[in-house]
């Protein structure tokens, strides 16, 4: 039996941790088995790649060596993590996956949707989350809610204009996966649960 296979995406500080938190503790009451993961890392291969992308004193990076770095993060991560929990009959709960890259290196660094899908599709083969819930927070009011950004970590030091494009390039994704679906979140953290347990269920995803 397989698992499902859930994502979370948005920008900084749309509050995807505590959606995560929220949706595993109602996972614990029904008893369903899952495994909370993350992206880049999640794995111990994984999280070392991780602190190579987003050290911020890696400031020459290049956008395409960005782009495959989260997508060899992937990579590990699915094997080591991701598929033997699927395996495994788990539901996995992920924070970012592919929908980030096709936002962050895709859209906002410019490298083109199509060869981030090319890359990631070698990568992920089959495994594409069952629904990808997308937390719907302009960057503006998202910053704002995280107290500005943290100046270590070369994503948030990127600055406002670049979050405001990876949010448009969010919606255009929005636009042509029926797989990857809005959040919401104009009320309070309790409200964005139930629609997020209301879109789940709609989609037979859980029971
Ligand atoms: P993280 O601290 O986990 O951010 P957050 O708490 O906002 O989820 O850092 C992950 C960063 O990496 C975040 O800025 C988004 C970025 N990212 C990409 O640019 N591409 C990707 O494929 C992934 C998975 C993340």
């Amino acid at each position: 039996m397989k698992g499902k296979f859930i994502a979370f995406e948005g920008c900084e500080g749309a509050g995807k941790s505590t959606q995560i938190k929220l949706l595993a503790a109602y996972l614990d009451k029904s008893d369903v088995p899952y495994v909370v993961t993350r992206e880049p890392g999640g794995s111990v291969i994984a999280e070392k790649i991780r602190n190579l992308v987003l050290d911020g004193k890696n400031k020459n990076m290049s956008d395409e060596c960005e782009a495959l770095l989260y997508a060899a993060a992937r990579e590990q991560h699915l094997s080591d993590i991701i598929i033997p929990a699927l395996n495994a009959g788990k539901t996995v709960i992920c924070d970012r996956y592919v929908h980030s890259s096709l936002a962050y290196q895709g859209y906002a660094r410019g490298l083109g949707l199509e060869y981030v899908r090319a890359i990631n599709f070698r990568v992920m083969l089959d495994y594409m989350p069952d629904l990808t819930l997308f937390l719907d927070i302009a960057p503006d009011d998202a910053f704002s809610r995280k107290h500005g950004a943290d100046k270590d970590d070369r994503m948030e030091q990127q600055g406002l204009e670049f979050h405001r494009r990876v949010y448009e390039g969010y919606k255009l994704c929005l636009k042509s996966d029926k797989n990857f679906c809005a959040v919401d979140c104009r009320g309070n953290k309790e409200q964005t649960h139930a629609n997020i347990i209301r879109l789940l269920k709609d989609k037979g995803i859980i029971n």
